[in-house]
This record gives C-alpha cells, sequence and structure tokens, in this order.
C-alpha cells in the first residue's frame, strides 16, 4: 500500500520513512527513526527528485508506481549522492530505462563509483546557473559544495517557489503522516533532533552553509522540501535563523551545559553541587550531562545550543578522561567554537586533566575560558565552598 502525501497540485511526497533503523550511518541512534523525502513532480515531463535509502526500497516503488499512477519518469534529479538518498538509483533506471539523470559532474562521477552502471546517452550534467525545464516547472541549479558532500546541488523551482534543500534543513525524526512544519510541533517534537542531525552531519561546513544563505537570500522562497523531516511551508524565518546561528557557531540559548565524566561518582557529586549553586545564583537553562552515559552525538547537539560549557573531568592514566577525550575531538573535528568554557579538573595522584584541557581548547576558535578553575583532589570537600562559589559565580558574570 503506498504512503504519500500531495505537496502541491502537482507535486508528490513519494518519500519513506525508516523506524527499524538504529544507527543512521551506523553512527547516530535515531530513536525516532529518519525519513528519507523524494519527490515526484507531474509536469508534462515527470521528474524525480531523488531517491531513498535501500532500507525503504519496497516502499519508495510503491509509493512511485501510486504517484505516476500509469506514466513514465522522464528525468531524475540527483542532488546528492550519499546513499542514504541514491540507494535505489539503479534499480530505479533498470525499471524506467528511460530517465535522464540530471546531476553535477561530480555527482555522476559517484554513480559509477557507486555502481555498475552504463549512463552513456541517459545523462545531463548540470552546473550552478543552469535549468531544467519540465513544461510549467522550471528549475534552477544552485552549487551547495559540503553540505554536505562536494557533489551536492540544491534546486529552486520558479513555479512554486520551492528549494528543494538537499540535506540542508533537515532533521532526524520519522515523519508521522504530517509531512507539514505546521501539522506539528516541531520545536516539541523536532527541534533536538534537527539540531543534532545539523551539528553533527554538517556542522563542521558551516562555512559552506552560509555560503548556501547567502545564494537562498536572493530568491524569493515559499516552501523548503529537504531530504529529512518536514516541509517547510510556514515560519521558514524561524529555522533559517537557527541555520543561520548554527553555522556562524553562534550558540542558539544563554544556557549552561555540564558535560562531566566521574569515575566513582565524585566529580558528579562536585557538578551538581555546581548545578545548585548556580541555580541558587538565577541560572535556570542548565542541564548536566554525564560523557560516558550520553551519546556522542546529543552532547555536541547541547554543544551547538548553548553559550556556556562546564567540562569537569577526571585525569586518567595522566591524561584526559577517554570519553572526554573523545567529546574534545569530536568537537574539533565539527569545529565547535564561540563558547565560554568552566574547566573543573580532579586527580587523586594528581590532577593533570585540566592543563590538558586547556589545550585542546586552545586549538578550538575563539573559545573563552575562564580564569577560575576549579582543582579537585578526589572529592569536593565542604571546606572549598568558597572556591564553588567563586567558580560559579564567574559563569554567572559571563551569562
Ligand atoms: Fe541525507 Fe548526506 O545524506
Amino acid at each position: 500500500m503506498q504512503s504519500i502525501r500531495k505537496v502541491t497540485e502537482d507535486i508528490l511526497w513519494v518519500g519513506c520513512n525508516d523506524r527499524r533503523i538504529t544507527l543512521f550511518e551506523n553512527l547516530f541512534p535515531v530513536p525516532k527513526g529518519v525519513s528519507y523525502n523524494s519527490y515526484l513532480i507531474l509536469d508534462e515531463k515527470v521528474t524525480l527528485m531523488d531517491t531513498v535509502d535501500a532500507s525503504a526500497t519496497e516502499q519508495f516503488f510503491e509509493n512511485l508506481e501510486a504517484g505516476l499512477a500509469g506514466r513514465s519518469i522522464d528525468y531524475l534529479v540527483v542532488h546528492h549522492m550519499e546513499p542514504d538518498h541514491a540507494a535505489n538509483i539503479k534499480l530505479l533506471l533498470e525499471k524506467y530505462p528511460e530517465i535522464q539523470v540530471v546531476a553535477s559532474a561530480k555527482a555522476l562521477q559517484m554513480i559509477g563509483q557507486f555502481f555498475d552502471l552504463d549512463l552513456s546517452g541517459r545523462s545531463m550534467e548540470v552546473k550552478e546557473g543552469d535549468t531544467l525545464s519540465t513544461g510549467s516547472h522550471t528549475f534552477h541549479f544552485v552549487a551547495a559544495p559540503m553540505v554536505h558532500w562536494p557533489e551536492v546541488l540544491v534546486s529552486y523551482d520558479e513555479k512554486e517557489k520551492i528549494l528543494f534543500s538537499a540535506d540542508a534543513f533537515g532533521t532526524f525524526g520519522a515523519l508521522n503522516g504530517t509531512i507539514f512544519n505546521d501539522e506539528v510541533d516541531f520545536e516539541r517534537e523536532y527541534l533536538a533532533d534537527a539540531r543534532r542531525y545539523y551539528a553533527n552531519i554538517v556542522g563542521k561546513y558551516g562555512m559552506q552553509v552560509q555560503g548556501l544563505l547567502k545564494k537562498a537570500a536572493g530568491l524569493d522562497i515559499q516552501m523548503i522540501c529537504p531530504l529529512h523531516g518536514p516541509i517547510w511551508r510556514t515560519d521558514l524565518g524561524w529555522f533559517i535563523d537557527k541555520y543561520d546561528k548554527w553555522s556562524r557557531y553562534e550558540p542558539e540559548e544563554k544556557a549552561v551545559v555540564v558535560l562531566y565524566g566521574s569515575i566513582y561518582g565524585h566529580t558528579e557529586q562536585a557538578v551538581n553541587a555546581l548545578a545548585c549553586a548556580l541555580a541558587e545564583k538565577g541560572a535556570r537553562n542548565i542541564a548536566v550531562y554525564d560523557v560516558s552515559r550520553t551519546h556522542l552525538s546529543d552532547l555536541i547537539g547541547e554543544i551547538f545550543r548553548a553559550s556556556h560549557l562546564v567540562i569537569a573531568c577526571p585525569t586518567y592514566n595522566g591524561g584526559i578522561y577517554p570519553p572526554m577525550e573523545n567529546l574534545l575531538t569530536d568537537m574539533k573535528a565539527l569545529s565547535v567554537q564561540k563558547r565560554t568554557v568552566a574547566l573543573m579538573e580532579n586527580g587523586t595522584w594528581a590532577a593533570a586533566s585540566g592543563k590538558q584541557i586547556l589545550k585542546r581548547l586552545e586549538e578550538m576558535k575563539e573559545m573563552l575560558v575562564l580564569e577560575e578553575q576549579l582543582s579537585l583532589k578526589s572529592a569536593l570537600k565542604p571546606e572549598r565552598a568558597g572556591d564553588l562559589e567563586r567558580f560559579a559565580g564567574q559563569i554567572m558574570e559571563t551569562l
């Protein structure tokens, strides 16, 4: 049975949901699943915008057949070659051999890398500035390299003023029949996952996302059709603003995110005391995470949200506690910048993690590390209440 929806009079959503997937990219937990969006445009010529992941092949072809209602497909536009969207290209071309594949030069090259497929006479190479006319629709192609792979194109439909945005403006989380942003409570149901998706998958490429936003600003966009998650047809500015902040590495909220490692619970006790001290002083947006128990992708999402980070870490083998080391490596890889950081270290023999974390933070851009650091020997004792107060106080002063 098909599960398709109308986007406009002649555009159909023929995408699929995957709620069986455990790890997206075999890396990121997706407890709410993920959608692979694909769009069918029934104009004089029929165009399909991208395919779906291999896990959804059967549903995809059922949707497609229902949407086509006996018609065939003239063009397949490949915006992005990552297999969560491109896995079904070969099968699609076998079923509909008359299709012309419309893609960037790099994407066409990647098709050859992934598939044993002869595209001679069946492909149309396009680049920024090129257009594809299908009758009443004209699609303008815009290059979006590294959002999130080098071959990416997005396309703008002149008729409906729709931006087919590839991975940009996408989110984790399956679609529950409700495919439009105004049919869901996006902030409650999707925002944390959208941020996590952005930060972990596209986070490194803030500069390139800024480039795409600048190009998009020159277009009259009434709707955004991404490859994952809800379609945006209202409040576009609200979500574009989130993307703008994330890609400039500006904090989204004034918030304190406490990231701690704790081997036997002593560092954890210290951060609980700190959280109480911060709340006593009036802080409200506080979140505390055990780095050993929280998935790295959730931590990265929270780091993109918050203005202030507290890093509290035991010394382990004379160095940084491994889960924290891992987090710092990922922060650097994803280009985390512009955060205010307070450092707390712990050590029973010799506390040495603070200095090493400081070095790692210095490798990131515009990280303001607060002067007062708290160095613990095994446990925070009541006689150090003054130190804790000062430590919390400096966070409040900058919040
Ligand atoms: Fe949804 Fe980069 O693929």
